[in-house]
């Protein structure tokens, strides 16, 4: 490993580049190069024009059996050019274009071992992966074991990189800016090592996305900042005691020739909004691999599950029982009087006494499934079932099968999964959950309940890497500081900024689980814990916050205290034709434009972070420049406040063309919604 970074440190011998050592995006403002050191090292570099973005920088590996990283031979190169447009079964727009150039390249070390690397570029930006291919011209199959992965970035200017430490528990943590300096500069800039992915602010105003795409059967990334480079650390196989980026003899993944690794990649836009736009994580996914997923349907959905976060309600039996069956029957009348498709219960099995051993097929006495399964199918409200599993993924694993068939059989065709514990038991004892072992269940819980036709909210997950590609019943995950946070947490709730940050980073991997919509923000239970926020930035948080599975989180008589504002809830989808971010500043603010999938009903919502603001928004995104919109805007009042007006808020209608422009003020905390209907 020393001898491999001290190697990319003194990058002076690269040898000379020809052209078929390069491949530049389909419009030719990015190139990617292919580089090799003079001892054999293998490397890449990123050029926009004329200036290089990302200096030479080291790939390779370090395994026990043999050292990957110096003393490969080229033996040959391939280009292609790749141009298809492809249908989403849900999400943030119909139709995804993946128009990007290949280069692969094929090597063969010094050991006997062939490996590939396919580049591929983007107009916004870059990926590979490595193919390990086998030893010698035979491929002779041939088990490594991988201690360290040398992928680093050498980035030629300083950013400020958006992120949160790797050992935050379930990612749940508040994301934050930390500064990383240019490749010039050899001077650790951040101790931490930091999880997947990393948003950047580069000091030329350009932005970049840093993560990986179809994680399926090795460790997720995570980075350390050092000697000018960002580099990969990848999670450890077993619980590394030491958060120690630089120990290298950990093991990290075993692996068996042939074998793809995930694929790394880099977004590199000039705006945010293009950041946003872009689709590269999951045009590196595999297509669709469910026949016919036609019966993966996006919905929002309510729950028996704030009045546990918030205390007046509990998951094990008892007084206050949250999961019974005249409660549940209350929340399914509601959600179908009010048009939401499903109802979430928790706390409905046996187990919740020690968290440790749950029974994910057997109800508490006082939930009557078979009752609750006729009343479902009589009012065309699902329920969402939930397998808390405490972390014993093994147990779960092991169960899979009869516990999918129990839920089918009841009709029940959504589970929210959970692992609540920072270490979990998988089938090679405990684990990371983000490491390989935990990264191997999961899939196969995906796998498994699509055969059961069962759709998964992942909660307590590894960092969506773009798997609902292939396995669109992976409909959406946590991995957030979310809203239940704003009930109970000691530090007293999110601060205003979180909510602005996400849409730029977590929520840039994948839909999420936060569990928008919460109405009454005085708790009796806990009063020094709140959210901070207005009625209207709970509303806005449902256009801002992509996911098919759209919680409605709180109660029903929380939302009968403000009816009117309910109906913005009421009316607005979960799944988009297209979407796109208006304006918006990482920790400021956010204004998104959505289209209903199939309609042309048009729906903008927007957030602030403590401060008020006053935005301005033209319309000319409308699809119809003829059409004359009918537009609700519920905006927060004048007065409103997170602090000390939150509930203040009005709605005003108008009618609209694609010529005009909305001028609107989201108040401290604060935010608005917007309804665009064509007449
Ligand atoms: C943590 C999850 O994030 C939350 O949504 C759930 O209610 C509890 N675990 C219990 O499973």
């Amino acid at each position: 490993m020393k001898k491999c970074l001290l190697i990319s440190l003194i990058s002076l011998a690269m040898i000379s580049c020809s052209q078929s050592l390069q491949v530049a995006s389909p419009d030719g403002g990015l190139t990617l190069r292919f580089e090799q050191t003079s001892s054999g090292g293998i490397a890449y570099s990123v050029s926009r024009g004329d200036k290089m973005i990302i200096a030479p920088s080291p790939l390779g590996f370090e395994t026990k059996e043999v050292s990957l990283c110096d003393s490969f031979e080229i033996t040959g190169t391939e280009h292609s050019s790749y141009d298809d447009t492809w249908e989403t079964v849900w999400g943030e727009e119909r139709e995804i274009r993946d128009h990007h150039n290949t280069m692969t390249v094929h090597l063969r070390h010094v050991s006997g071992m062939l490996m590939d690397i396919e580049f591929r570029v983007f107009d916004d930006g870059v990926a590979w992966r490595y193919h390990f291919k086998g030893q010698g011209d035979q491929e002779t199959n041939t088990k490594l074991t991988i201690t360290e992965e040398l992928t680093s970035y050498r980035f030629t200017q300083g950013a400020e990189a958006w992120s949160i430490p790797w050992r935050t528990e379930y990612y749940e943590g508040l994301w934050q800016k930390r500064t990383i300096k240019g490749q010039s500069d050899q001077e650790p800039s951040t101790k931490d090592t930091l999880c997947s992915p990393v948003t950047l602010e580069f000091e030329d105003g350009t932005y970049g996305f840093l993560h990986e795409a179809a994680l399926t059967d090795y460790p997720a990334q995570n980075f350390h900042v050092s000697d000018g480079a960002v580099r990969t650390y990848l999670t450890p196989w077993m619980n590394a005691q030491e958060n120690n980026a630089k120990s290298t003899k950990e093991i990290k993944a075993y692996i068996e020739t042939p074998f793809e690794t995930p694929w790394r990649f880099v977004v590199l836009t000039k705006t945010l909004p293009e950041l946003v736009a872009s689709r590269i994580m999951l045009n590196l996914n595999e297509p669709c691999a469910i026949e016919d997923p036609s019966w993966i349907k996006p919905t929002k959905f309510m729950g028996i599950w704030w009045g546990m976060h918030i205390k007046t309600m509990t998951w094990e039996q008892g007084p206050n029982h949250g999961a019974t069956t005249p409660n549940m029957e209350r929340y399914m009348r509601f959600a179908k009087e009010h048009g939401i498709g499903a109802v979430l219960a928790e706390g409905w099995n046996k187990g919740w006494e020690d968290w440790k051993h749950f029974d994910f097929t057997t109800p508490y006495s006082d939930w009557d499934m078979d009752y609750l399964t006729h009343l479902s199918d009589s009012l065309g409200v699902q329920i969402v079932g939930h397998n808390e599993t405490g972390g014993n993924a093994a147990d779960y694993e092991a169960q899979l099968d009869s516990i999918y068939r129990y839920h089918a059989d009841h009709g029940i065709h959504v589970i929210k999964t959970g692992y609540v514990a920072p270490i979990i038991r998988t089938k090679d004892g405990l684990q990371w959950n983000k490491g390989q072992s935990g990264v191997r269940h999961y899939r196969k819980v995906i796998e498994t309940a699509a055969r059961y036709h069962i759709a998964i909210d992942n909660h307590e997950p590894v960092m969506p890497t773009g798997l609902q590609r292939t396995y669109p019943n992976l409909m959406t995950q946590e991995g957030v500081r979310g809203q239940e946070w704003n009930a109970w947490s000691a530090d007293g709730g999110s601060p205003c900024e979180h909510v602005t940050v996400l849409p730029y980073t977590r929520i840039l991997a994948g839909p999420v689980d936060y569990t928008p919509g919460v109405f009454h923000f005085e708790n009796p239970v806990i009063p020094t814990t709140r959210v901070h926020a207005t009625l209207m930035n709970q509303l806005g948080l449902f256009v801002c916050f992509y996911s098919p599975l759209q919680m409605a989180c709180d109660l029903p008589e929380h939302y009968m205290e403000h009816p009117e504002a309910f109906r913005f809830i009421e009316h607005v989808p979960c799944d988009w034709e297209r979407s796109i971010l208006l304006d918006g500043k990482i920790g400021d603010y956010c204004i998104f434009a959505r289209q209903e999938r199939g309609s042309s009903k048009w729906y903008i919502g927007g957030i602030t972070d403590e401060n008020a603001r006053e935005v301005s928004i033209p319309l000319s995104f409308l699809n119809d420049q003829t059409a004359n919109y009918k537009t609700t805007l519920y905006l927060d009042a004048d007065d409103a406040d997170w602090q000390s007006k939150p509930y203040a808020y009005t709605i005003d209608r108008m009618n609209v063309t694609s010529a005009d422009t909305l001028h609107l003020r989201m108040a401290p905390g604060g935010g608005f919604a917007a309804e665009i209907i064509p007449f």
